[in-house]
């Protein structure tokens, strides 16, 4: 098919709910696509942080290949080797607690939602409190939650039982928390709220109130979970543990997986009958999660994320400083963002142009999260990449 065709293809037959930039990508490897005509990009946020190592990574693809032949698919009916061995990796990694395997990111937390209302049965609480500028998915229940009024709106009457506080303000959360809450969700940096990294003290504190008043806390660490931190699950920063865990996106490394992780002494509430998800935790599915973890762990990924993690940070720094119109540098990791004087979107669309791909959120704040075995070379050159555009915009 050429562009033209492919293009009036997606007009005729894709339901159009996406904003697109005007590219068409044929082939990825490592932090690098290659459009139609063959121009080559370097990518600093590859699939939104699915493909956190990189596109087609090479031992998940060749675990990938194997497994196609061996067993693609199991209904949840019966046991497999696969996610017997994932669910035991990913607890012994984080709390120590029962994995749900689904989808996505949004299913990920639809699970939580489940869990946390089946937890608040025996007292009538079903109230979720969830933060301002956070973005949980698109499902009715997860769009709700989401703390982003331009998601939901349209969508009303949306569901009951969700509350909305300010980030990192705990006087706001005490004055939201009732009787009837049983839960509070939180993204340790949120995403695409425009990398807003939570304080460590209001973390402290909505801890305590937690243990004290008997509510669920809930990361949803769907972007920072997986080395995008330094560490392999955002909370691990902070040094606090959540009750319940919601992954997705970087686990898969490209495969559409989604997990919810609960601490032992809540999982069996989800008793055989009150959750289910078809595809979820198949074979391939999680062999190609396994498959990630391994290659974070032989590469020694969390450590390439702190050195150039740092790396990046100080470069964005350096531009911060040539660049009148660039404002704020911050995030965690390789987890980073900047904020512009100008519109965002036309920063994106000239980076593209100049062979660089980044994100815009919150029409200002400019997304940065490469893959994490990304190589300095190719910070050196995204930044270089970022300098022309930069220069274009001012005189624009
Ligand atoms: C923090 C967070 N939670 C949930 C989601 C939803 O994930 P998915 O699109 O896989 O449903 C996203 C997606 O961007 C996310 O960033």
């Amino acid at each position: 098919m050429d562009k033209e065709e492919i293009l009036k293809n997606y007009e005729r037959y894709v339901i159009p709910s996406y904003r697109k930039q005007n590219l068409i990508f044929v082939k990825g490897k490592g932090s690098y696509l290659w459009d139609i005509d063959g121009k080559k990009y370097l990518d600093f946020f590859p699939g939104w942080a699915v493909s956190g190592l990189g596109h087609c990574h090479p031992e998940i693809v060749e675990k990938i290949k194997k497994q196609v032949e061996i067993l693609i698919h199991l209904s949840n009916n019966y046991y497999h080797p696969w996610q017997a061995l994932l669910a035991r990796k990913l607890s012994e990694l984080s709390f120590g607690g029962k994995v749900f395997f689904c989808n996505s990111g949004a299913e990920a937390n639809e699970a939580a939602i489940k869990l946390a209302r089946l937890y608040g049965r025996r007292t009538k609480r079903y109230k979720i409190i969830s933060m301002e500028n956070s973005f949980h998915g698109r499902t009715l229940a997860t769009v709700t939650m989401t703390g982003q009024r331009k998601y939901n709106e349209m969508f009303e009457p949306l569901p009951v039982g969700f509350i909305y506080a300010k980030f990192n303000d705990f006087s706001d959360l005490c004055e939201k928390i009732d009787n009837e809450v049983v839960a509070i969700i939180l993204e340790l940096i949120q995403g695409e709220g425009g990398i807003n990294v939570i304080e460590k003290e209001y973390l402290e504190n909505v801890k305590k109130i937690c243990e004290e008043k008997d509510i669920l806390l809930i990361f949803d660490e769907v972007q920072t979970g997986f080395g995008r931190t330094g560490k392999l699950f955002a909370y691990q920063v902070f040094g606090i543990e959540p009750d319940i865990m919601t992954l997705a996106k970087t686990l898969g490394g490209g495969f559409p997986v989604g997990a919810m992780i609960a601490k032992r002494e809540i999982s069996d509430l989800m008793s055989p009958g009150t959750h289910a998800s078809t595809f979820g935790g198949s074979p391939l599915a999680c062999v190609s999660c396994l498959a990630v973890l391994e290659a974070i762990e032989k590469d020694n990924l969390l450590e390439n994320v702190k050195i150039m993690g740092n790396y990046l940070r100080n470069k964005l720094e350096e531009l911060k400083k040539e660049f009148s119109i660039i404002r704020k540098v911050k995030g965690i990791g390789l987890m980073l963002a900047f904020e512009v004087e100008r519109d965002g979107d036309k920063l994106v669309e000239i980076c593209a142009e100049n062979g660089l791909l980044i994100n815009c959120t919150h029409g200002n704040i400019i997304r940065i999260m490469p893959a994490i075995n990304i190589k300095k070379e190719e910070i050196d050159e995204g930044i270089e990449i970022l300098r022309k555009s930069l220069k274009r915009m001012e005189f624009q």
